[in-house]
């Protein structure tokens, strides 16, 4: 039967990264038949490793943890998340993130030349969130006042 464990070095990392304590035991099986079940933006075939990666990712670019975008089991009777429910609207909103990530990526990130081979080529959640789940925008509000009316005077 295969069982998934979340990495114990990544395990390790995101709880400290977030200070969190209770979840240090959480064991995932995926599905010994169809793997993860409920994938529609990430490839089908993404392995164990690569999943927890990805998922180690979203949880310290938005500064949050599982549970901010996984449901809990709907038996209340049974601990922990149910990983392939979309019962929160934030799993679903996570999934359109990517989506234009990648649409961002694919369109307007295309950075061959660079001759700073030490800088970011590309756009990550981290890009914009910054290890928050809201993106801060008091720092910077008369800075993107700014840019949204020329954004907007352009479209007209
Ligand atoms: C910012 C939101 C977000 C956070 C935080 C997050 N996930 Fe996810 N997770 C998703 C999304 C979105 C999917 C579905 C991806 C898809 O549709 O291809 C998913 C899918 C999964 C799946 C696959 C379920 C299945 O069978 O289809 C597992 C397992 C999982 N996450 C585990 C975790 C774990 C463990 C953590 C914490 C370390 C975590 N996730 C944190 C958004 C999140
Ligand atoms: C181009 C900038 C940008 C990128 C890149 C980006 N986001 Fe976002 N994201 C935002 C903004 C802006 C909001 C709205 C924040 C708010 O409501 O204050 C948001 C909101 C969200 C929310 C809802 C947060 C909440 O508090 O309800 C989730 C979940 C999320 N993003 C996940 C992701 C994930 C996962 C990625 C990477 C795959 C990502 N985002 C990449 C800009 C971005």
């Amino acid at each position: 039967m295969k069982k998934w464990h979340i990495g114990a070095v990544l395990a390790v990392a995101i709880l400290v990264t977030l200070g969190a304590s209770s979840n240090s035991s959480i064991t995932i099986k995926s599905n010994p038949d169809e793997g993860f079940t409920n994938l529609k933006v990430l490839p089908k075939n993404i392995s164990d490793k690569q999943l927890d990666s990805v998922m180690g990712n979203f949880s310290i670019s938005l500064g949050v943890r599982c549970n901010f975008c996984h449901a809990r089991k709907a038996d209340s009777t049974k601990r922990g998340l149910d990983f392939a429910s979309d019962n929160k609207d934030e799993k679903n909103i996570a999934r359109n993130m990517y989506k234009m990530t990648a649409y961002l990526n694919a369109n307007y990130f295309i950075w061959n030349n660079s001759t700073r081979p030490d800088t970011i080529h590309y756009v990550v959640c981290y890009t914009c969130h910054r290890g928050n789940h809201e993106v801060d925008a008091k720092v910077f509000l008369n800075r993107i006042d700014s840019v949204e009316k020329a954004f907007h005077k352009n479209r007209h």
